[in-house]
């Protein structure tokens, strides 16, 4: 938890990732329950709307705690390859338990060790909030989706942040203090065009669905949105099939 400012010479613990009674309630019914039937179905339609199929594909779900996101990616997206990691061992070791067929690994969003470009698809679930270099964790996220590949990012919004602190008696660990404003923002810095960004939780979270699009710096940059009309459509011109 928190506390005021250090006193004067007295060193300080380092902030954990996630506090106590919030660790409490991640792993509670209550966050599957509203994962189970709020979040993932508002993903799935997403998907649904832009045509997006992610079977056989290669997942990562980052900042994956009690590993439940895992298991619904796993039974909603079925994806050919799935990979989660966590900063907390404990949660990992929790994730583990769940039995899913993913190799669910300690790492920190802001220095992940994989490889760029690896991924299809990456699923944030509140993550970036407890995230001081939040900046660089989601930077280094999009560093590792393909060309084309699909963020699906969920976060609270600043009025949850305050109702949270109220509620909690200090903010959430982490204090990165952002809101989805500076997320937006954020998101086409990194090469990442957001297809639909729709509230969650009656607005105290918003969820995103963002595309990544080719280096500018490559030969052949193509646009987010020709992208994901590639992936869709199989095709990049007419007739002609995308490589493997
Ligand atoms: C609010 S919980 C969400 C857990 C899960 N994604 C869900 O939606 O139920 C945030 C998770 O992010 C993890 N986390 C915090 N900072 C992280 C970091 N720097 N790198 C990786 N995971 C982190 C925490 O340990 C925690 O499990």
């Amino acid at each position: 938890m928190p506390q005021g400012p250090p006193l004067e010479g007295e060193p300080r613990e380092p902030e954990k990732p996630i506090g106590y009674w919030e660790t409490r309630l991640m792993n509670s019914l209550g966050r599957e329950l509203l994962l189970k039937h709020w979040d993932f179905p508002l993903f799935e339609s997403l998907a649904r709307k832009y045509g997006i199929s992610l079977t056989d594909s290669t997942i990562l779900d980052v900042g994956c705690g009690s590993g439940y996101t895992t298991l619904l990616i796993s039974e909603r997206f079925r994806p050919r390859k799935l990979q989660a990691f966590d900063v907390v061992p404990e949660q990992v070791e929790r994730a583990r338990t769940r039995g899913v067929q993913a190799e669910i690994f300690v790492a920190d969003i802001t220095d992940p060790h994989l490889p760029p470009r690896s991924f299809d698809a990456v699923f944030v679930c509140g993550v970036l909030h407890h995230c001081p270099e939040w900046r660089k964790g989601l930077a280094q996220t999009a560093a590792l989706l393909k060309d084309g590949g699909l963020l699906f990012l969920e976060e609270p919004g600043k009025n949850h942040i305050r109702l949270e602190t109220l509620l909690m008696g200090h903010p959430p660990a982490g204090g990165a203090w952002l809101g989805l404003e500076e997320i937006r923002q954020e998101m086409p810095r990194l090469g990442l065009s957001t297809l639909e960004e729709r509230p969650l939780y009656f607005g105290l979270f918003g969820a995103f669905l963002c595309v990544k699009k080719a280096a500018e710096h490559s030969v052949d940059y193509i646009s987010a949105r020709e992208l994901l009309r590639v992936r869709q459509t199989g095709k990049i011109a007419a007739g002609q099939e995308v490589p493997a």
